[in-house]
């Protein structure tokens, strides 16, 4: 089988089967983003291939099982679905083919949130709501109208003293999972899907879904509208619901403001939304447009950067910090979120791993919102198999092989192993060099690791007694290179202040700003040495935790030695 041919089938496979777990399990598992990508890729590779081009194919029909449907209904005519795009110059490539194509300068779009929810078509007959239908596979759906017309907010009837009313009307929207703080993704088609379907609400179901139309087709031509939004307006009169972020424009700029705006509000609104769509706004230009490959070519949906992904854990490894503490680190099969390769994710602690129930080969989301470190959110249980490993607790330290404890509250593991463990001590040295502390920048962390590893330093103090034939020992650092790092050392001994010296111990609690705060207060080292925990305390912003972790350390014979040298002759590091 050729490359592509072996392509399109696997995509295919995979497609299928998230449509089977989307529409007939209610299971998604998969964002829409990566579904719409791999549709994407599908619909490249088969126009590069139109001879592999059969009726089975997703792009061909959306597959559903109707066999599930306990009470199907035909829709009356298909309800087809749209491209998405994820960047600004795809916006203005749509718009450049819609002008081109009919020769304007200026096209009216029509400018909505893209509703995440389940799509439903409601019939009304001569001003009575007489059915509701689910999307299903976009020609056949669920019947639904017995819980659709619990949703506060649909007409049962759309009589009025107002306004003449067509005698068949269907309209076209999203049902939505009313939002709360604690929602989020996948979960929002889901439960909406899921809720939408049960075959009886309770009371709290239906305080659950609410419903935005965002499209209608007068079957029987009583009216007639040149544009989506006045059609749109008019249905008010009916009091259909409809989103108040409906805005028309012309300028990709304005889009891409609206977009932004959206964005912004994204987290306060009652529904959840994944981008917008934009619409072209006269029926007549929709018409001229268009279908393809089951898609409208008069819409697209500006689909918002998708935070969260879905991936499998490796293995778990155990990453011990400068003070001991063991924290558990989650090897990811590699996934890229919003352009950032993420390949692990800190599990935090042992109770975290516990509070998500995260065992070794799960399936998690993994969520990277702004720039902030990538976080297991949750694990979707009822993908786990048999090759789950339950987490173990380590109870000697996987570096050093030292007795492991629990701190005081039993929130962290901590090696006791203090600085005969290499890895406290590589992260001790790495906070000692670093730019608030000693600020030797020629000391990088690897080259750091390999002095430890062979044996070249062993404690603090030796740093300052390091030659050039040292470090030109080590792979990658020549005579020139060496000679720069041993000047660096040198001259970091001449200007520390006593604020970056008192930081750079690393005392377990001790920050920059406590370093200002005890520098000022004691204005020399020795006094600090000598200081209880009692005075200590006496300084705003030392609690007792700090002044015990700070008397403790001075009181530790091997710690005490080492300042003492550092800040007597033989080393010579002068403070002021
Ligand atoms: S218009 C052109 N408008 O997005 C097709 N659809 O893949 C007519 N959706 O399942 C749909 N918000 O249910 C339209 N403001 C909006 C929408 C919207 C969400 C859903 C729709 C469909 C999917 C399209």
């Amino acid at each position: 089988m050729g490359k592509i041919k072996r392509r399109i089938s696997g995509i295919r496979k995979l497609i299928n089967y998230w449509n089977y777990l989307y529409y007939v399990k209610n299971k998604p598992i998969v964002s829409d983003y990566e579904y719409d990508q791999a549709i994407k890729e599908l619909i490249l590779l088969e126009n590069c291939r139109p001879d592999l081009i059969t009726p089975e194919s997703p792009t061909q029909r959306i597959n559903v099982n109707i066999k599930n449907f306990r009470n199907s209904i035909n829709h009356i005519s298909p309800m087809l679905s749209f491209n998405s795009i994820y960047k600004y110059n795809d916006l203005i490539s749509f718009d450049n083919k819609i002008r081109n194509m009919f020769k304007i300068n200026r096209v009216i779009y029509c400018c909505e949130p893209k509703i995440d929810g389940v799509a439903v078509s409601i019939l009304y007959k001569n001003g009575k709501l007489k059915y509701a239908v689910t999307r299903g596979n976009g020609y056949i759906g669920e019947n639904v109208t017995n819980n659709i017309i619990n949703i506060s907010g649909i007409p049962l009837s759309i009589e009025n003293n107002i306004t003449k009313i067509p005698s068949l009307l269907e309209i076209r929207g999203e049902v939505f999972l009313i939002r709360n703080s604690k929602s989020n993704f996948l979960n929002e088609r889901n439960n909406a899907a899921g809720t939408l379907r049960k075959s009886n609400l309770n009371v709290s179901d239906k305080k659950l879904l609410g419903f935005y139309c965002y499209s209608a087709d007068i079957i029987s031509k009583e009216f007639f509208f040149d544009y989506h939004y006045n059609l749109l307006q008019h249905l008010k009169l009916y009091k259909i619901p409809i989103s108040k972020y409906i805005s028309c424009f012309t300028d990709t700029k304005d889009i891409i403001e609206f977009y932004n705006d959206m964005y912004k509000k994204k987290s306060l609104l009652n529904f959840s939304t994944d981008g917008i769509v934009v619409k072209i706004n006269s029926f007549a230009m929709q018409k001229k447009l268009g279908i393809t490959n089951k898609i409208h070519k008069w819409a697209i949906a500006y689909k918002f950067p998708s935070y969260e992904k879905i991936t499998t854990i490796k293995n778990v490894v155990y990453q011990v910090g400068r003070t001991g503490v063991i924290t558990p680190v989650a090897k990811l099969n590699a996934i890229n979120i919003a352009g950032a390769t993420i390949t692990s994710a800190s599990l935090h602690n042992f109770n975290e791993i516990e509070r998500l129930d995260i065992m070794i080969n799960d399936t998690v989301i993994v969520s990277r919102i702004g720039d902030v470190i990538p976080k297991i959110t949750k694990v979707l249980l009822y993908k786990r198999n048999k090759n789950t490993i339950r987490i173990k607790i380590p109870n000697k330290c996987p570096v050093c092989n030292s007795a492991t404890k629990y701190n005081f509250n039993k929130t962290k593991l901590i090696c006791t192993g203090k600085l005969s463990c290499s890895a406290q001590f590589t992260e001790l040295v790495k906070h000692f060099v670093s730019k608030d502390a000693i600020n030797i920048p020629g000391l990088g962390n690897k080259l750091i690791s390999k002095l430890i590893s062979n044996n070249i330093i062993s404690n603090l103090i030796d740093i300052f007694y390091l030659q050039e034939v040292d470090l030109i020992k080590i792979n990658g650092i020549n005579y020139k290179l060496a000679k720069k790092i041993i000047y660096e050392i040198k001259q970091s001994k001449k200007n520390i202040n006593l604020p970056n010296f008192i930081y750079s111990l690393g005392i377990n609690g001790v920050g920059i700003v406590t370093s200002i705060l005890l520098s000022k207060f004691y204005k020399n080292i020795n006094s600090l040495i000598i200081s209880d925990i009692k005075i200590l305390m006496k300084i705003k912003g030392v609690g007792l935790k700090t002044a015990r972790n700070i008397y403790d350390f001075f009181q530790d014979k091997t710690n005490l030695v080492i300042v003492k040298t550092l800040i007597s002759k033989k080393v010579g590091l002068k403070i002021f």
